[in-house]
């Protein structure tokens, strides 16, 4: 059938010259099932994700209990006494009052920030936060303002700018996505405290890394009961997938009531509950493999120190970033080192500021001391400019 008039423009074409433009600039994304050999990019920091003990955990929760759908939504049909439990025994090995999974990490954030804050209220977040906190707070409507990454002193002056009629929140990650780096949370939480702001901390990274059993940086630096609301995700050291809010009862029944994410989508199958579960499980079974990450990471650093690997950024997670600016520049880099077998990953503006590209090196528990080192030796011997 003719339509009546013409599209008023073609999306395709403006689509195709944004795209061409992302080629121009070397910042096209694509999907790649390429994978080198030696894994030095994903998150799966712990090697859950490839441990048969894991599997035999998850197995044994029997066929029955493995269910790949939940038929619904938490609020309907999805829900079930071992999503509660679950909850519940989560919230308590991280010494919270209350919890509620969420699918993601991304709906996580999505759904806290978009229902806690609203107009007429302020959000303080770090200038590196995740875009998943950016877009929940885009959507709660509330006034937002950064602080440059870590400033305690910046984020000072924007508590006390904030005019005290609605709420404040402040919103950081407690081990940094990109830089690899942590929050000084002991003095942003005194900051919150004395300005009356509700602290608010993504725990992804920190998950399963920090902390004795993994319980996070908000438990080992012994502010559970200073900040109110965690989040914590599964798809990293854990794993698996799926995250959960930590807080109060209060805040639990107020998402269940208010956090779209949370109410409007399928909820977990039993399947995603058993395999959290389990990894729960394992990181308590062997909690030895925490100090094994840690380890690993130190003989890292030491070994790029050696090597005179140059761009290296101060950290002490597994996210370990060197600094090679120029999307074309860090992509070539890491395409030298996956020749090499080593499966590293540019990270390219404008997922970080540009100028600020980098290759991001995920250490693992299982990697061991000669990868670690052949690693460090091939960016010793790589000529690229940090500056
Ligand atoms: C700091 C941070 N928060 C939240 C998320 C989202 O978690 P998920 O992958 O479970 O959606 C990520 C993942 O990239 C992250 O790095």
């Amino acid at each position: 059938m003719t339509p009546i008039r013409p599209p008023f423009f073609s999306p395709v074409s403006a689509m195709e010259t944004a795209l061409l433009k992302r080629r121009e600039m070397a910042s096209f994304r694509s999907l790649s099932t390429a994978h080198s050999a030696i894994d030095f990019s994903s998150n799966d920091y712990l090697g859950f994700a490839l441990s048969d003990r894991f599997r035999q955990i998850i197995a044994s929760f029997g066929a029955a209990a493995l269910a790949p759908g939940s038929t619904g939504s938490r609020l309907l049909r999805g829900n079930s006494l071992f999503a509660e439990t679950l909850e519940e025994s989560i919230a308590a090995f991280h010494h919270a009052q209350a919890g509620l999974i969420f699918n993601s990490g991304y709906d996580a954030n999505l759904g806290l920030f978009s229902s806690i804050a609203s107009r007429g209220d302020t959000i303080i977040y770090d200038s590196l936060i995740h875009a998943s906190i950016r877009d929940g707070v885009r959507l709660s409507g509330a006034r937002a303002f950064n602080f440059s990454h870590n400033n305690t002193s910046q984020l000072n002056e924007r508590l006390k700018a904030a005019d005290g009629k609605g709420q404040v929140f402040v919103a950081v990650e407690s081990v940094y996505s990109m830089d690899g780096d942590e929050a000084p949370l002991r003095e942003i939480a005194a900051l919150c405290k004395l300005y009356g702001a509700n602290l608010v901390v993504d725990e992804a990274h920190a998950t399963g890394v920090k902390g004795a059993m993994g319980q996070g940086l908000v438990y080992e630096a012994g502010l559970c009961d200073d900040v109110f609301a965690r989040v914590h995700t599964f798809g990293k050291a854990l794993g698996c997938h799926g995250a959960i809010v930590l807080g109060s009862r209060v805040l639990r029944d107020w998402l269940i009531n208010y956090s779209r994410s949370f109410i409007y989508t399928t909820a977990l199958p039993p399947a995603s509950l058993a395999a959290i579960s389990s990894a729960y499980q394992l990181i308590q079974e062997n909690p030895a493999v925490i100090s094994d990450l840690a380890n690993r990471i130190l003989q890292f650093r030491k070994d790029a120190s050696c090597f005179g690997v140059v761009g290296l950024l101060p950290s002490f997670s597994p996210i370990q970033c060197v600094l090679i600016p120029g999307n074309k520049e860090v992509r070539e880099v890491a395409g030298a080192l996956q020749k090499a077998g080593l499966d590293v990953r540019p990270i390219l503006s404008p997922t970080v500021q540009s100028g600020k590209e980098r290759l991001r090196i995920c250490i693992h528990a299982f990697n061991s001391p000669a990868e670690i080192n052949g690693l460090a030796s091939h960016l010793g011997k790589l000529k690229y400019a940090d500056k």
